[in-house]
């Protein structure tokens, strides 16, 4: 299915957060092949719903929309809002562990070490080529967001004593899954 299809047959008014073991969450997302406004509607549902529910960070996959476009908001206000189509790492330094956690795994939050400072290239919602540096928790949260373009997720980065320690948690996700 292209990125258009796959967005035409969402239904966004009604989008809700996949929680793991979700197989849509494994899907190596589709690159937008076009930023159009159905692109521009599905990253507003997808903010309203990331907001929400408390996160800073929401990638499509995560509502059932394998197509590569996230959204983020590390401060938590409404002013500020990242929308990234098709984003890359073009640069990265430094390392950091930090305390993360998923909308997609509620409840679970581990440490992981991720990059302290990247460049990204993404398109923005008009179709045009942005570059952003970013540094710390936007870092953070965007290479979070990231990783579940291609269906990477919080339990690929735990490490055995963290997936020890969540693993009623992982267990219990996993009973109430209702997979179809
Ligand atoms: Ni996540």
């Amino acid at each position: 299915m292209s990125s258009a299809e796959k967005i035409a047959a969402a239904d966004l008014a009604n989008l809700s957060v996949v929680r793991y073991p979700d197989p849509r969450l494994r899907e190596v997302c589709t690159p937008l092949e076009v930023v159009d406004e159905a692109v521009g509607v599905l990253a507003e549902r997808m903010l309203e719903v990331m907001f929400a529910d408390r996160g800073v960070g929401l990638a499509a996959a995560q509502v059932g929309v394998t197509v590569r476009l996230l959204v983020a908001s590390p401060s938590f206000d409404e002013g500020d809002r990242i929308v990234l189509v098709n984003p890359r790492i073009v640069a990265e330094d430094g390392w950091e562990e930090m305390e993360e956690g998923c909308l997609s795994f509620p409840q679970i939050f581990c440490k992981i070490k991720r990059r302290k400072i990247v460049t990204i290239e993404a398109l923005d919602l008009a179709g045009q080529p942005i570059r952003e540096d970013l540094e710390g928790f936007a870092a953070r949260v965007v290479q979070h967001e990231m990783d579940h373009l291609d269906g990477r997720l919080l339990v690929d980065r735990m490490g055995q004593l963290a997936k020890l320690a969540h693993r009623q948690a992982l267990k219990q996700l996993e009973a109430d899954f209702v997979g179809g």
